[in-house]
C-alpha cells in the first residue's frame, strides 16, 4: 500500500501508515539476537581498532617550565629559582625547545625539585604539602545518585591538583562506565583486575572464619566456590598500576565490575553477619595501601548501588557536586533522603544485633561531608546558587567551581585542565579555568588538613 499523501508541512509523525509501519519492523528481537548485535559491534570496533582509531592507549604527561613551576607549583621568585638549579648542578635542569629558550621540566623532575626545596628552602615556605606523620590516608568519595554532574571532572581534577600538590595519590574507579580510569589511561580487561576481587576476598575470609564456627558447631561448612577461592590471593597492589603521572596510581574498572552489584547482595544472603560497607576500607588497610598513599580518591557511578554504599562507607571526605540548576539541587536533596534511609537501615540493623551481643554498636561518620557547585555560570544562576547557599549553608562548599571552555575541549579524549598546555589556549580562558579548578582544590585541601589535625590533636591526647 503506498503511504498515504502526507502534506508537505505537516511534522513527520503525522498519518503513520500502519500497515507500513509493521511491514518495516521485522521480526521480534530475541535473546539470540544480543549475541548477533555484540558481534556486530566488535567486528566494526576491531575495524576501527585497525585503522588506528583505538582510544585509551598510552597516555604521556606534558612537561611544565619555569613560569609555571613558580607560579603554581614551587612558590620562589624565578630568579631564585634559577639561581639555586645553577648552583645544584645534580638537580634537574631542564630542557629547551629553543636554543637559549624557556626551561620546561617533565613532572618526575618537579618533583624532585620540589623535595629539595622542601629540605634545603625556607621553613616559612610550604614546598611538601602537610601530612601528619603516622596517620593512614584520607579517603575521598565524590558522589551523586545525578548522572553528569561533574563528579568525575572534579575527582579527577582533584587527584591532580593533589598530585601537583606533592601528595601521592590512588584514584579507584568505582564506576563501571570507566571514564576515570580513561583519563588516566588504565586498561583494565576483565573485573579481575578491578575492586572486584577486593570485595571477594573480603567476603571470602568472613566465610572462612564463618566455617571455622560450624565447624566448631559440629555443622558442615558451606564450601568457597572458585571466585572465592582464587579472590582470597589478591592483594590492592596486584590490581594497582601506574599512570602517566608519577605520583598518581589508579585501581581501574570497566564494564564487568557491574558484575558486582549483582554478586555481593547473593554474598549477603547467604553470609548475613558479612560487613560489606567495611570491604573496601579493611582490604586497602590490611594490604598498607592507605600507608602508602596521602589521598586515596574514589569516583562513584550515578548511582547508590553497593560499590557506591561502599565508596561512601570507606570514604572520610564526602563531596557531592551538583550544578546551580532547580533539577539538580531537587535531585541531590533525594540522594541525601536515600543516604539517610541507606545508612540507616544498616545502623538500625547492626545495633539489634549488636544489644543482643552486648557488642558496641555502629555508627557512620564522615570526617566531613560537602556538595560542591559545578560547572557555575554566574551571569545565569547567581540567584539559584545564593538561595543553595542560603539553604544549605556550611553543607555547601564555599566555592562555585565555573564553567569553563577547557573541559571536553579536546573532543572524545577527556582530558584534564592541569594536563593541557596552556600555550593551547587563549590565556585568560587559560587562567580563569585553572583559578576555578585550584579554588575547588583550596576548598578541598581545607577540608583534608582539618581532619588530619583533627586526627593528629585526637591522637595526641590519646597518648598523654
Ligand atoms: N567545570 C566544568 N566546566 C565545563 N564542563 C564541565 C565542568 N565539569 C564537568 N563538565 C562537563 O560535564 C559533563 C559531565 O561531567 P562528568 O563526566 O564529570 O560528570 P559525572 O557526574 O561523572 O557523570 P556520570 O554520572 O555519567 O558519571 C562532561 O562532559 C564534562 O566535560
Ligand atoms: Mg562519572
Amino acid at each position: 500500500m503506498p503511504p498515504k499523501a502526507t502534506s508537505p508541512d505537516l511534522p513527520p509523525y503525522f498519518n503513520i501508515d500502519p500497515e507500513a509501519a509493521m511491514a518495516q519492523l521485522g521480526a521480534p528481537t530475541t535473546t539470540q539476537a544480543f549475541a548477533e548485535i555484540a558481534q556486530a559491534c566488535a567486528g566494526g570496533r576491531d575495524d576501527l581498532a585497525s585503522r588506528g582509531m583505538e582510544q585509551g592507549t598510552a597516555r604521556t604527561l606534558r612537561r611544565f617550565s619555569t613560569w609555571e613551576i613558580t607560579r603554581y607549583l614551587i612558590p620562589v621568585a624565578t630568579g631564585h629559582f634559577r639561581r639555586v638549579l645553577k648552583q645544584n648542578p645534580d638537580l634537574p635542569q631542564g630542557t629547551s625547545e629553543t636554543e637559549g629558550g624557556a626551561k620546561w621540566f617533565t613532572f618526575d623532575e618537579v618533583l624532585r625539585l620540589k623535595a629539595h626545596f622542601g629540605q634545603e628552602g625556607s621553613k616559612a615556605k610550604e614546598y611538601l604539602p602537610y601530612r601528619p606523620e603516622g596517620l593512614p590516608a584520607k579517603m575521598v568519595a565524590v558522589a551523586n545518585f545525578k548522572g553528569g554532574v561533574g563528579k568525575t571532572s572534579t575527582a579527577a581534577h582533584l587527584a591532580m591538583s593533589a598530585a601537583l600538590d606533592g601528595y601521592k595519590v590512588l584514584v579507584i574507579d568505582l564506576d563501571s562506565q570507566g571514564s576515570m580510569t580513561s583519563i588516566f589511561g588504565g586498561q583494565v580487561t576483565d573485573e579481575w583486575q578491578t575492586v572486584f576481587p577486593l570485595m571477594a576476598r573480603h567476603y571470602a575470609r568472613h566465610l572462612r572464619r564463618e566455617n571455622q564456627r560450624r565447624l566448631d558447631r559440629g555443622e558442615a561448612p558451606a564450601p568457597l566456590d572458585d571466585t572465592l577461592t582464587d579472590a582470597l590471593d589478591v592483594t590492592a597492589q596486584d590490581l594497582i598500576q601506574a599512570t602517566h603521572w608519577p605520583n598518581i596510581d589508579l585501581i581501574g574498572a570497566q564494564l564487568n565490575l557491574y558484575w558486582a552489584e549483582f554478586q555481593i547482595p547473593v554474598w549477603r544472603m547467604s553470609g548475613r553477619g558479612w560487613k560489606l560497607w567495611d570491604a573496601l576500607t579493611e582490604t586497602l588497610q590490611a594490604d598498607g595501601v592507605l600507608d602508602a598513599y596521602d589521598i586515596v580518591f574514589l569516583d562513584t557511578p550515578p548511582a547508590l548501588g553497593y560499590l557506591t554504599i561502599n565508596g561512601l562507607s570507606a570514604a572520610d571526605i564526602l563531596l557531592v557536586p551538583l550544578g546551580a540548576s532547580f533539577l539538580e539541587f531537587d535531585s541531590t536533596g533525594r540522594f541525601f533522603d536515600m543516604l539517610h534511609a541507606t545508612f540507616g537501615s544498616i545502623e538500625e540493623a547492626e545495633n539489634i544485633a549488636a544489644r543482643a551481643l552486648g557488642r558496641a554498636g555502629l555508627q557512620f561518620e564522615w570526617d566531613a561531608v560537602r556538595a560542591v557547585i559545578t560547572r557555575y555560570d554566574g551571569t545565569q544562576q547567581a540567584e539559584l546558587g545564593a538561595l543553595m547557599q542560603a539553604y544549605l549553608g556550611s553543607v555547601l562548599s564555599p566555592h562555585r567551581q565555573d564553567f569553563t571552555a577547557l573541559i571536553g575541549q579536546a573532543g572524545e579524549q577527556v582530558q584534564g585542565i592541569y594536563e593541557a598546555d596552556y600555550r593551547d589556549f587563549n590565556r585568560e580562558t587559560y587562567v580563569r579555568g585553572r583559578e576555578t579548578f585550584d579554588a575547588t582544590y583550596a576548598a578541598f585541601k581545607q577540608l583534608l588538613v582539618g581532619a588530619w589535625a583533627r586526627d593528629a590533636t585526637h591522637a595526641l591526647e590519646k597518648a598523654s
